[in-house]
Formats: C-alpha cells, sequence, structure tokens
C-alpha cells in the first residue's frame, strides 16, 4: 500500500511537502511526475501529517491521513497582543464551585489536548478523568498519608514544600493538596516510555490555556503528581492500567471567581549569542 496518493488534477508540483516533510522521505524528480516516496521512506514516516497540511490545493493524503480529515485552517490568527492577553490571562484556579463538570467538556477539553506535540509524533499519553462526586477528596486523603511519611522519614525536605503545613491544614480540615476540585485530570502512559513526560506537560498546558475558553478552570497538582510516583497505595486506588505511570495532572472545575488583572512575572534572563 502507497503512504499517501497525490490527486493529479490538484497538485501543482509545488514541491511544499517535499520541503517540509520533517523525515525527508518525499521526492518529486520532475515537474512531470508526482511526489512520490522515497525507496525505504515508509519506515520513517512519523505520520505527523505535515505533507497534507502544507499542501495549499488539499492534493495528498497519507493513506493513514485522508485530507478529508484534515479541517481547513480559517480565521485570522490571534494578532500579537491578543496572543499575549490570552496566554498571560491564564490563572492556576485553587477556588472551585461544588458543581459537576459536563463530561462532554471533559471530553472536548482532552480533544484539543490531544494535539498537543510529541517527540516523534508519538502521542504516548493516555487521559484517566477523576469525575465521581467525593473522589478527589478520597485521593487526596492518601497523599495526605504520603505526606506523613515523607515528613516522618525526610523532614527537612518535607517542611522544603510546606508538607507539615498542608497536612496541619487537612486536619483542620482545608484540601491544599486538590483544593477541593470536583475533578481531576490525569495523563498517564507506559513507564518506560521516555517521551511522556514532557509529552504530558505539554498536553496539560493545552488543556489548561483552553479550559478558560469553556467556562472552566484548573491548576497543576503537583503535590499528587509526586504521590503518585513514589507512593504505590495511590496509584492502586487510582487503578492506572498495569505498566502504566503517571505524568502529570492537573484538578479542574468551575472556577468560583475570575481574575481582573495580570500578575507581574520575573523578567526573563537572557543569554544572547
Ligand atoms: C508542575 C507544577 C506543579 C504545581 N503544583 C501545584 C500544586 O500542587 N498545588 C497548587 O496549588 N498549585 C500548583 N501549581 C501552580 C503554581 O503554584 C502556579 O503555576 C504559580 O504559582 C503561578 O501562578 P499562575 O499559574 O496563576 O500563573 C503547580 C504548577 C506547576 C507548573
Amino acid at each position: 500500500m502507497n503512504l499517501f496518493v497525490v490527486d493529479d488534477a490538484r497538485c501543482t508540483r509545488c514541491g511544499a511537502c517535499v520541503e517540509e516533510c520533517p523525515a525527508r522521505i518525499i521526492a518529486l524528480t520532475d515537474r512531470r511526475s508526482l511526489p512520490e516516496t522515497v525507496r525505504g521512506g515508509a519506515e520513517l514516516c512519523i505520520t505527523c501529517g505535515h505533507c497534507v497540511a502544507v499542501c495549499p490545493y488539499g492534493a495528498l493524503s497519507l493513506a493513514a491521513m485522508p485530507v478529508e480529515n484534515c479541517p481547513v485552517i480559517t480565521g485570522d490568527p490571534l494578532n500579537p497582543d491578543q496572543a499575549e492577553r490570552f496566554l498571560r490571562a491564564r490563572r492556576s484556579i485553587r477556588g472551585y464551585k461544588k458543581q459537576p463538570v459536563d463530561r462532554a467538556i471533559i471530553e472536548r477539553l482532552i480533544d484539543i489536548a490531544r494535539h498537543a506535540p510529541s517527540g516523534h509524533n508519538s502521542q504516548p499519553i493516555e487521559w484517566l478523568v477523576v469525575h465521581s462526586p467525593g473522589e478527589t477528596r478520597r485521593l487526596a486523603g492518601i497523599v495526605i498519608d504520603w505526606m506523613r511519611i515523607i515528613l516522618r522519614d525526610f523532614p527537612e525536605q518535607a517542611r522544603a514544600v510546606h508538607m507539615d503545613l498542608v497536612i496541619a491544614g487537612w486536619e483542620l480540615g482545608v484540601d491544599a493538596v486538590l483544593r477541593d476540585a470536583p475533578h481531576l485530570v490525569i495523563c498517564h502512559a507506559p513507564s518506560d516510555n521516555m517521551m511522556a513526560r514532557t509529552a504530558g506537560s505539554i498536553a496539560l498546558a493545552y488543556l489548561e490555556l483552553a479550559a478558560p475558553a469553556m467556562g472552566m478552570g484548573t491548576c497543576w497538582a503537583g503535590f499528587f503528581d509526586a504521590a503518585l510516583g513514589l507512593y504505590p497505595p495511590l496509584a492502586e486506588a487510582i487503578g492506572l492500567p498495569d505498566g502504566h505511570a503517571g505524568f502529570g495532572a492537573v484538578m479542574l472545575g468551575h472556577p468560583r471567581h475570575r481574575y481582573h488583572r495580570l500578575p507581574q512575572r520575573n523578567p526573563a534572563k537572557i543569554i544572547w549569542k
């Protein structure tokens, strides 16, 4: 089976697919022939779809990615001010309404996040959504169990990230682990996947950036993520598939408050060469 097919009537032999293929496996020998796969090229294709996406004429389809499945990009891109405001207005949300979030909204957010880049276009990330009421509270309690052990065995390290205060808060009914969020979205993948940590972080960054457009708020669950990697009872309580590990998690819910200003951050330290 051919790696891709080219519509002779549409292809102008412009060569964009040849130039943009990251694996350099498309060749155009002369202006009368169509682009074709170089010998042995099929094994090197990472199915990134750049050949389909860059063709201005919709002439090329990968066998695994028909051009009809790749929507035309419409509308204007964000201008620089809009892009800056969009990115800077994202906030970590730590106050949530009790109201649960519709599964359809979470599915849409994950559907956006799955388009995040991944090394070799390997798309290693799978998703686990904690949706049942009360479940995040139970999981936060298991993280607290882990923190108690860390505080006992490594008091200095535990205090450095305020685990002592988080535990004290929990005993007073304050959840500083998962912030009483109604939901938790967890990235997971085979534990030996070398691409997964970065892929999970970027995918969750996409999800976090998309969430406010759907009226949702998120916050990275760093304590939870650390415990998931280090404390087997938490992984058991969640029920990740066998051989899988967590690669990042965010809390999710309807925000109680909205933000009205963009906070300051440290100036960038840049080395120019
Ligand atoms: C990897 C990572 C882990 C984090 N873990 C937590 C966490 O466990 N609890 C929490 O309240 N915030 C957590 N945060 C949120 C940071 O505190 C927050 O991003 C930072 O204070 C800046 O605020 P902003 O996100 O609103 O710009 C985490 C952020 C990152 C990137």
